[in-house]
């Protein structure tokens, strides 16, 4: 496909003879359409040209050559050179590729590269959590994302699988797992179990012993031990299926903390060669740099290894395994200082540069409950297959009210409702406090995911009023030379740069964004021009580009991990 920008950058570096990476550099998209499509912002060279912009700018227009074919009109604002691109170009251009490609907008940008994401990674034995539902959906899309993009993309699912609460569990279930049904509602029971086993130890001291026995056990592989703890977490999983079911999540590996156990004596060895292990009150710690910041943990005064000397023996393991270009964690900002330390000392470990540039933290913020019928007894502790069940009940009682005769309205809902709640969760950039409010993430009108789902809806009933979508060859472009026409073609062609600016950011929003920007679009499109109308090419052409609105939706909301009903 045409690249305007590279055009438009090749054409003023030969007018300026300053080299085309700076210049498209500078080059900028225009916040008002009628300023152009593209902008030189000529005071960025006014240094190295020695003149004043306007000067610059008289100048570059003068020299510039460039196919009409491409732009079709420069003009001077100010210090600015405004740049129009050619409009049947570019709805040429759009089409084709429209027409040509399964898989609008797929690339091979990442090939060659590696990217790891530890995303979800919900504790076992314990509830899935609001916080691991946003590490799962942002994860979830970014992992999907990178993959289209030619990443050689690998999923982990961190598991909390590791820890003294494990001798905890196996004491509690040994005295009374009798009375708890762990097979018919595992996370429940077993969080009983654990409540009971803690309150105990804390009045008796011989329990608390017992229970750190069986860890020390557990770790050294005994068999009795090793089989508890594996029931729990294979229970404990077959609960989180459910969800990553319901959310379409897959993962390539589930090696969670248990599994660095025997990796983490590396590590501290590692360390303490590099004489960065010291001791403090019996613990022995690395130092941050930054002396305000707390030192990180490697072994507790108690002898125990902690959470970050399992991170950095993933690092380790990671870097060997995988090779990675991008490592990234996603994880609510809580954590924040939890990786600063654990990167700042993964440097210590010997691991090449490469690594160290590649680990990020993904941070995002909360979700906050609407107070109210969603919170339960424990506070804000909310199961989140009920309240992923409850969203589909919810659609489908807006559907049985706007649509009663629909078919499939169960399987419709689901998208619907599973929709909502992801697009909730990605709505806004993700560092960002997020809040949930059942009827604000189910209106059908407003920036939701049903919105978007309820365009794409529409597009497809356009189609079908059509009967077909018409062949590519016989698609008159200057029909379509309306400014609304020509939004949803810039659009569209921005689709692919859009991708790549999520994984640049590792920030999905941009994609929720840009699919609500297309949906507004299409909308103002879809009311101001008549698509079904009598005059054929007319007809064809706009359908055309509703095929083409469609098809991004799509794909789009794919990569974000909704799905499209095809009624609503
Ligand atoms: N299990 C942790 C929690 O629930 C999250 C783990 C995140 N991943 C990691 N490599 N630390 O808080």
């Amino acid at each position: 496909m045409i690249n305007f920008k590279t055009e438009i950058a090749n054409a003023i570096s030969k007018a300026t003879n300053i080299e085309q990476k700076e210049i498209k550099s500078y080059i900028e998209v225009p916040k008002e359409a009628a300023n152009g499509d593209y902008a030189l912002p000529c005071f960025k060279l006014a240094k190295v040209l020695k003149k004043a912009p306007q000067a610059i700018a008289t100048e570059i227009k003068e020299k510039i050559e460039i196919d009409t074919n491409i732009i079709q009109k420069i003009e001077i604002v100010g210090g600015y050179l405004n740049f129009y691109i050619n409009q049947n170009t570019l709805a040429k251009e759009v089409l084709k590729q429209i027409a040509q490609e399964k898989d609008y907008g797929k690339s091979t940008i990442g090939n060659g590269k590696t990217v790891v994401i530890d995303y979800s990674s919900p504790n076992i034995a314990k509830p899935f959590h609001i916080g691991h539902l946003r590490s799962t959906v942002i994860g979830g899309a970014l992992y999907k994302i990178y993959k289209y993009l030619g990443y050689n993309t690998i999923g982990i699912n961190h598991l909390g699988d590791y820890g003294t609460q494990f001798g905890k569990m196996i004491e509690g279930y040994k005295l009374w797992g009798s009375e708890y049904n762990i097979d018919e509602n595992p996370i429940d029971q077993l969080t009983q179990i654990y409540v009971r086993i803690n309150n105990l130890c804390k009045e008796d001291e011989a329990v608390l012993e017992r229970c750190r026995n069986n860890f020390k056990k557990l770790e050294e592989g005994d068999p009795y031990c090793t089989e508890l703890w594996n029931k729990f977490k294979t229970l404990s999983l077959q609960e989180f299926q459910k969800i990553y079911d319901l959310l379409d999540i897959k993962f390539d590996s589930l090696n969670g903390e248990a599994f660095y156990s025997d990796k983490m004596p590396e590590v501290i060895e590692i360390l303490e060669k590099q004489g960065k292990l010291v001791d403090s009150e019996g613990a022995k710690v690395v130092q941050m740099q930054d002396e305000n910041m707390p030192p990180c943990i490697i072994i507790k005064s108690n002898g125990s290894t902690t959470y970050a000397t399992r991170d950095l023996a993933a690092i380790l393991y990671r870097t060997r395994t995988y090779n990675f270009d991008k490592a990234l964690y996603l994880v609510s900002y809580e954590q924040t200082l939890h990786f600063k330390q654990v990167f700042e000392t993964a440097k210590y470990l010997g691991i090449d540069e490469k690594y160290l540039k590649g680990l990020e933290h993904v941070a995002f913020g909360m979700l906050l409950l609407k107070t109210g019928k969603m919170s339960t007894r424990e506070g804000n502790v909310i199961k989140l297959e009920e309240l992923l069940n409850e969203a589909i009940q919810r659609a489908q009682k807006i559907i049985d009210e706007k649509n009663p005769n629909l078919e499939n309205k169960e399987e419709i809902a689901k998208k619907v409702g599973i929709g909502a709640v992801i697009y909730n969760d990605l709505a806004n950039s993700r560092i960002k406090d997020e809040i949930f409010d059942w009827d604000e993430i189910l209106n059908f009108q407003g920036e939701t995911g049903p919105y978007i789902q309820y365009t794409y809806v529409r597009t497809k009933s356009v189609i079908e009023k059509a009967g077909n979508i018409p062949n590519i060859d016989s698609i008159d472009v200057a029909i379509l030379e309306d400014e609304e026409s020509k939004q949803i073609l810039k659009l569209i062609y921005n689709f692919e740069d859009i991708l790549v600016q999520v994984t640049e950011k590792n920030e999905p929003s941009i994609l929720s964004r840009y699919l609500i920007d297309l949906s507004k679009a299409f909308s103002t499109f879809y009311n101001n021009s008549k698509i079904i109308v009598e005059d054929q090419k007319i007809q064809d052409a706009r359908v055309y580009l509703t095929y083409a609105v469609g098809k991004i939706l799509k794909t789009g909301a794919n990569l974000l991990g909704i799905k499209m009903p095809d009624k609503m």
